[in-house]
């Protein structure tokens, strides 16, 4: 019986087909996956989910970054901000390239999608006030989104997809820590940017920390972890960026946080009276301030922040790039 020698220790459903059950027991036993001709329905299926999301999310990041470029103080900031959506660019054609092996035009998916169904975060349809807003959230957003493809370059099943993230992930690492770097001096700098640092950190942290979406226990089965397409669960991820991040906000003496160190873990916590998940106020550029349930929150996610759509009917207009320089 199929059941009896398969090998993989998973919670599979009965009636999974051979071939998905032989393909798991691959990946289970540890063997990189090549071939496209390897990949069976279900395993492609959540390939091409996958890289559909991160690809539209890189693309969502330009326009964002776009509107703090404006408000860069000097030209090596305006620089900084440049090689940041370069980059991005690149995210995107790197992962956008992979996804045209499924037969998948990102073409399409980042000019001709409905700029009402773009995949991204509302932090990303939100305009960049200041460029101390924008290192903030280069320290601790870019740290965010670089668990989620280091997870995959690290772990993923599908080797082809590994080595797409290698410079994205280098790339992401470099901003976050430029991010860190400018988010230090600006601490430092005179009581005015510090003020604007906080400001800023009280603004992008709830973001971290909502940024992995729903917890592990009010998810379905995952397809994206069965298949090894990533191995950290949204909490596992959002537990390495609770740690990362508030040893790194630590070092700003005096700065405030929504979280505590506990000493009896030795780990850092999410204050008890922090809503998770809380929506934000497009209106206002403000957190509502109070709980909502998981489903509210993603249909907030969904409808985006006050640039949608405008951001992306622009992009499409392939606007955006002459008003860099
Ligand atoms: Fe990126
Ligand atoms: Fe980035």
């Amino acid at each position: 019986m199929a059941t009896e020698k398969s090998e993989v220790q998973m919670d599979l459903p009965d009636n999974l087909p051979e071939e998905e059950r032989a393909l798991l027991e691959r990946i289970h036993a540890g063997e990189l996956i090549e071939e496209m001709s390897d990949l069976t329905p279900r395993y492609r299926a959540v390939l091409e989910k996958t890289l559909t999301i991160a690809a539209q999310g890189e693309v969502t990041v330009l326009t964002w970054a776009h509107t703090g470029y404006d408000k860069a103080p000097d030209l090596g900031a305006k620089i900084a901000i440049s090689a940041s959506i370069q980059d991005e660019v690149g995210h995107a054609h790197q992962q956008g390239m992979l996804l045209e092996r499924f037969g998948v035009s990102m073409q399409e998916k980042a000019f001709n999608e409905d700029p009402l169904r773009y995949i991204s975060f509302p932090i990303m349809e939100f305009p960049v006030r200041s460029y101390i807003e924008f290192v903030v959230a280069q320290s601790l957003l870019d740290r965010s989104g670089r668990y989620t493809t280091w997870d995959i370059e690290l772990h993923c099943s599908f080797a082809p997809y590994r080595r797409a993230l290698k410079k994205v992930n280098f790339e992401e690492a470099f901003h976050f820590r430029h991010g860190a770097y400018w988010t230090e001096y600006y601490w430092n700098h005179s009581e005015e940017t510090r003020q604007a640092v906080q400001d800023a950190i009280d603004w992008i942290f709830p973001w971290g920390i909502q940024w992995y979406g729903r917890p592990d226990n009010m998810k379905s089965m995952n397809d994206q972890i069965t298949y090894q397409v990533r191995k950290w669960s949204n909490d596992t991820m959002r537990g390495k960026w609770l740690q990362n991040a508030c040893k790194w906000l630590n070092r700003l003496k005096g700065a405030k946080f929504p979280a505590y160190f506990d000493e009896e873990t030795s780990t850092w916590r999410i204050n008890d009276d922090h809503p998770v998940p809380m929506n934000a106020n497009n209106e206002t550029h403000e957190w509502n301030r109070e709980v909502v349930g998981w489903d509210d929150m993603i249909r907030y996610w969904k409808s985006g922040g006050p640039m949608r759509p405008s951001a992306y009917e622009r992009l499409q207009r392939e606007e955006w790039g002459e008003l860099l320089w």
